[in-house]
């Protein structure tokens, strides 16, 4: 894993959008893995900063993001969809037959999951896969478990994930319960992997993605495993970290 630490969000956001701007300008057909969250939001800012002033060309890029919410349609501004494009597809040339989000809107969860698994395999994988982190380790909606996950699968919402999220929605008990998610396994088969974390709420995560046991109580720490893992953070999400790397 190499693990840059960036000292501030900003500057952080700026190296994110620096190498998914590189994995564009080296491959202009490239399969990005995306990610929602708040972590992510500086990194596609900057991507369309990058756009807007004609450096990056969005026309042949293909994605595909890693979870949504069970139950809501794209419409729906609770959606991970709808954050996508509003954070943005919007705002960039990306041809929206290039985009994938699992399908939340589908209420048969294997009919819905197998779809979008046969997609991403299709598409050959992803080069490039962004995540961010949650404060208990899981990436994508891949929550702590006895096993790691494998493809797209249904996953019911840990009590600490809902209320984490909530902050996004009205009210707690407004936070669906279920989402769809990529599973470990095709999280893994990415070429590449960019990690994305800030602040000081996501520093045990780190610390046991990048030097915890390789378990599935912690999720992210099979990333460990990946040949090729860029961990970007700032100053408080490395600070159990001091003198580790
Ligand atoms: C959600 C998403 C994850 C994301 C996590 C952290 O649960 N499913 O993909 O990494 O939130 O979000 P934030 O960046 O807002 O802390």
């Amino acid at each position: 894993m190499r693990i840059i630490n960036c000292h501030t969000y900003e500057a952080m956001s700026r190296k994110a959008a620096d190498i998914l701007a590189a994995q564009i300008q080296l491959k202009p057909n490239c399969v990005l893995g995306l990610a929602t969250g708040t972590t992510p939001i500086g990194s596609y800012q900057g991507l369309i900063k990058r756009y807007e002033s004609g450096s990056l060309d969005f026309s042949e890029v293909r994605t595909y993001n890693l979870d949504e919410y069970r139950g809501l349609t794209h419409e729906d501004p609770q959606s991970y969809h709808y954050f996508m494009n509003d954070q943005l597809f919007n705002h960039v040339n990306i041809d929206p037959a290039n985009v994938h989000v699992p399908d939340g809107a589908n209420a048969d969860a294997d009919a819905a999951c197998a779809d979008y698994d046969r997609m991403v395999a299709e598409a050959g994988y992803c080069d490039l896969q962004l995540l961010g982190i949650g404060r208990n380790g899981h990436i994508g909606f891949n929550e702590p478990a006895d096993e790691f996950s494998k493809g797209t699968h249904c996953v019911d919402l840990t009590e600490s994930t809902i209320e984490a999220n909530s902050r996004l929605f009205e009210k707690e008990e407004d936070v669906p319960r279920q989402a769809y998610t990529m599973g470990t396994q095709t999280i893994m088969n990415a070429r590449c992997i960019l990690v994305v974390a800030n602040g000081e709420n996501k520093a045990q995560a780190v610390r046991d993605m990048c030097f915890g046991p390789i378990v599935p109580a912690c999720p992210a720490s099979i990333l460990q495993l990946h040949p090729n893992v860029f961990v970007v953070c700032d100053d408080a999400a490395l600070s159990l970290c001091e003198g580790l790397y």
